[in-house]
């Protein structure tokens, strides 16, 4: 049985005091979610979240790292830091790294690597543009992003790692895969997995992301192969987080 686990990306939003109330809210609620949740915050914030998360069930991980391991990279943050914060997951190959910081495939199977190889759990995130599904490339996007993983780092890399396919037209959208459409490509997903090795497919858990909501989350997490979410804006609101996280129970 896999886990289900809802990950919040909240990618560049928040304060410190917006953060505090925020994690106040978390701490208080979560008891009784048996998914495995996670927050994502903005790294700078990553220290103050550790120390307001320690003893909670929540975990926390990073957005981003480098793929370089130290030195003269003015802005980055090394694998060792992300590690040294005590994160637990850093995510890799969000479609805004993709389409706004040029991050190709090749790019993200190396900071997917970096991350591993600091003991640090990637959460590989994969997804197409509306242009492509409406051309009916999306497996051949989603394909070609996940082999560039496997090619440089074998599948067995994935007994500890996460996929979470987030349809690029669906995030922050209000446009939500159906549920059938998320569960064809996640179904496609862990096929391509089990034709390497069928244990890893069958423990992989992959996220559904994509304008998920308290409304539409647990009719998604119905589906088969959907083991949870990677929730941007709805991860902002500790209540309706919190029911995400309680859909996925
Ligand atoms: P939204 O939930 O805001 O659509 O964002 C999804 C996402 O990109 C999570 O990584």
């Amino acid at each position: 049985m896999r886990r289900p686990f809802v990950a919040g990306n909240w990618k560049m939003n928040g304060s410190k005091a917006s953060i505090r109330e925020l994690l106040d809210g978390l701490n208080q609620g979560i008891a009784g979610v048996t998914a495995e949740v996670a927050v994502c915050p903005p790294s700078i914030y990553l220290a103050e979240v550790a120390e307001q998360l320690d003893g909670s069930p929540i975990s926390w991980g990073a957005q981003n790292l480098s793929q370089e391991a130290s030195g003269a990279f003015t802005g980055e943050i090394s694998p060792a830091m992300v590690k040294d914060l005590a994160c637990t997951y850093v995510l890799v190959g969000h479609s805004e790294r993709r389409s706004i910081y040029g991050e190709d495939d090749a790019l993200v199977a190396k900071k997917f690597a970096a991350a591993r190889a600091m003991g640090v759990k990637p959460i590989l995130c994969v997804g197409e543009t509306l242009e492509e599904r409406e051309k009916g490339v999306t497996e051949d996007v989603v394909g070609r992003q996940l082999d560039a993983v496997l090619e440089l780092e074998g599948i067995s890399a994935f007994n500890d790692a996460v996929v979470a396919y987030e349809p690029v037209w669906a995030i922050g959208t209000g446009m939500t895969a159906s549920p059938e459409q998320a569960q064809d490509v996640h179904a496609f997903i862990r096929q391509r997995f089990a034709s390497h090795d069928a244990a890893v497919a069958e423990g992989l858990r992959i996220q559904y992301g994509g304008s998920v909501k308290g409304a539409n989350a647990a009719e998604l997490f119905a589906k088969p192969d959907i083991d949870g979410g990677l929730i941007g804006g709805a991860s902002l609101d500790a209540d309706e987080f919190l029911s995400i996280c309680r859909a996925a129970s």
